[in-house]
């Protein structure tokens, strides 16, 4: 790869899966902006750039803050869908051609907008993504963890009257305090209804957490995880049982998980054997889409055109794509390379 726009070429062309984004967190500013003002939703920001310079986050708890705020401006069916259309747009222009968007209904159905809305507009551009794209799609609903059980219960049962519709569960939201414990129950009636159970842990919450999420709520991917390194013995175990981990680096870097790329430990975690992906997590607030994750590590860590075709086979694995899917997906990765 002689130069840097080549490598950035490179990156955006291979073949790749997606696995932890947040549809609501690829709500750019400009459309943020319209949606307010076609919904008569008041925001603090009088225009794009005001709303980008208030991006600056001490944790994840101040990003939270603005990122539910943001989501007010989300009313109707079509606001869904445009927000997921702008979302699979974008995944097209870098060639993603799988993608496991989370989406977060508690967010909405606490102010009144319906569920059946919420996932109808963002079904409707997942199939369009399909259609127009090929891009193929596993759509996975989150629980906000500082929620109460019962809400997460009660949501459950809603998201159980479109169960073929939906994949799998996560969880989302302020991780510390709120342990992977909390929700057995519901992760486990998840398990009965045949839904995939994936969820956030050792982002900023303890390396406890991600054992309690593959323990207690029998989780087969976890979200962040990048604290698993505090813990030895774990770190066997996720390298043993192949448990995948969405790594996020720009978002790692945005809430002040890690005070910088070079001190990512991604590289660390590739070198340990975990299968590690990387991830956009919320790309308009943390400005980067996944190639942009892909490519800021590897100038910060050295990574060569092989460890981000490494990065892409791991995200067709540790995709919930049935095996024929995958399969495709990790030929599509080899003519690539024949073509180079
Ligand atoms: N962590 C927890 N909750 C979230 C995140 C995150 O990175 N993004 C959106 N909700
Ligand atoms: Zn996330």
């Amino acid at each position: 790869m002689q130069d840097r726009a080549g490598f950035a070429e490179f990156v955006r062309s291979l073949p790749k899966a997606e696995l932890h984004v947040h549809i609501e967190g690829t709500l750019e500013p400009d459309l943020m902006l319209a949606l307010a003002e076609r919904n008569h939703q008041p925001l603090p920001y009088p225009d794009v750039s005001a709303a980008r310079a208030a991006y600056r986050f001490a944790d994840l708890q101040s990003f939270l803050d603005l990122y539910y705020r943001g989501a007010n401006v989300l009313q109707t069916e079509q606001d869904f869908y445009d927000l997921t259309w702008a979302y699979v747009t974008r995944a097209a222009q870098e060639n993603i051609r799988h993608i496991e968007p989370f989406f977060d209904p508690q967010t909405h159905v606490q102010r009144g907008v319906p569920f059946g809305l919420v996932i109808a507009g963002i079904l409707h551009a997942l199939e369009d993504a399909h259609e127009d794209f090929g891009i193929t799609s596993k759509l996975i609903m989150c629980f906000l963890r500082d929620l109460s059980v019962e809400d997460a219960e009660h949501t459950l049962a809603t998201a159980h009257l479109y169960q073929s519709r939906i994949a799998g569960v996560g969880l989302d939201s302020a991780e510390i305090g709120n342990p992977p414990e909390k929700f057995e129950k519901v992760f486990d009636q998840a398990g009965a209804y045949g839904l995939h159970r994936v969820a956030h842990a050792g982002e900023e919450g303890p390396a406890s957490y991600i054992t309690g999420a593959l323990d207690v709520l029998n989780v087969e991917r976890i979200d962040h995880g990048v604290r698993c390194l505090d813990d030895p013995v774990l770190v066997q175990r996720l390298v043993d049982e192949r448990i995948p981990l969405t790594v996020c680096p720009l978002s790692n870097v945005k809430l002040r998980v890690f005070e910088s790329l070079a001190s990512h430990p991604l590289r660390r975690m590739m070198d340990a054997g975990l299968l590690v992906t990387v991830n956009s997590d919320d790309p308009a607030y943390f400005g980067g889409y996944l190639s942009d994750n892909y490519l800021a590590v590897a100038e910060a860590l050295d990574l060569s055109p092989l460890d981000m075709v490494t990065l892409a086979r791991n995200s067709f694995e540790a995709s919930f794509a049935d095996e024929k899917r995958k399969a495709t997906c990790l030929a599509e990765i080899d003519a690539f390379l024949a073509t180079r």
